[in-house]
């Protein structure tokens, strides 16, 4: 598998606090990466280094290497706002804008300069299908993305982010707040996503990990413990640590 993104010596601190240790991890392309742990042990922070969303905490301080696609995404001549646009984010909670549901899908092509009224109409269409939202909404397109359901919501927010037509997309949890069903969706949603877009999702429901990632990575205070094929990971842990995680005796 090829990577696209590539991580060195990472380091990580928040004032004193040392959030991530040395860490060091190929994400594959086109596939999904999971990335498990106890609460706490920096999978969020991991993960909002790729599309520098830590740029937003002030008291952040990061060294090491973290390239994707072979740019150095902390190099001075990296344009933030370009990076989040092929790095797109989704989060735990469904944060759609206060606008319509056509709005919201639009919002990141408007910004990027698309004016053109059937252009955008036909990546919001392309958009919402990807999400496997397209038949639920494509009568009621002007409506509030309030008047959707929670999971209706993280679908739209997916249809946002893939809007821009982004290389990877990253997830926090991006189901937790949502009831079983929804969940379920989403999780058949992200796996056709593959196809398309390299996937890399924390979550701390590792039966999760294990039903819909190709990659998973185990985290412990900060470390990565053990990365590999999910497979292999969750059948023949190379580390004590993982074996006692996996198999439920912590976390
Ligand atoms: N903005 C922040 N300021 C200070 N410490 C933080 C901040 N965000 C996270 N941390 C700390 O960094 C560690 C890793 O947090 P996080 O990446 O959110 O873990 P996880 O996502 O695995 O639960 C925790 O100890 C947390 O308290
Ligand atoms: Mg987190």
């Amino acid at each position: 598998m090829t990577s696209i993104i590539h991580i060195e010596n990472l380091n990580l601190y928040y004032d004193q606090f040392h959030a991530l240790k040395n860490v060091s991890l190929d994400i594959p392309e086109k596939a999904i990466t999971a990335f498990i742990g106890p609460s706490g042990c920096g999978k969020s922070t991991l993960l909002r280094t790729l599309n520098r969303m830590n740029d937003m905490i002030p008291s952040t301080r990061i060294e090491g290497s973290v390239q994707i696609a072979n740019t150095e995404i902390y190099s001075d001549d990296v344009h933030v706002e370009a990076l989040r646009k092929q790095v797109g984010m989704v989060f735990q909670q469904p944060n759609p804008f206060p606008k319509s549901i056509y709005d919201n899908v639009a919002y990141g092509p408007r910004l990027h300069g698309v004016k053109n009224k059937s252009q955008l109409d036909e990546i919001v269409e392309q958009s919402l299908r990807q999400a496997v939202l397209w038949d639920e909404v494509k009568d009621f397109l002007k409506r509030s993305a309030f008047s959707l359901s929670g999971g209706q919501q993280q679908r739209l927010c997916i249809a946002r982010a893939i809007a821009v037509q982004p290389d990877i997309l990253l997830m926090d949890e991006a189901t937790s707040a949502l009831d079983p069903i929804s969940t379920l969706k989403i999780e058949e949603l992200v796996q056709q996503l593959k196809d398309r877009y390299t996937i890399v999702m924390v979550t701390h429901n590792m039966h999760q990990a294990a039903r819909i990632s190709d990659r998973t990575v185990f985290f412990l205070n900060g470390e990565i413990v053990e990365a590999d094929d999910t497979q292999k990971l969750f059948s023949t842990p190379q580390d004590a640590r993982t074996e006692d995680y996996i198999s439920g005796r912590f976390g």
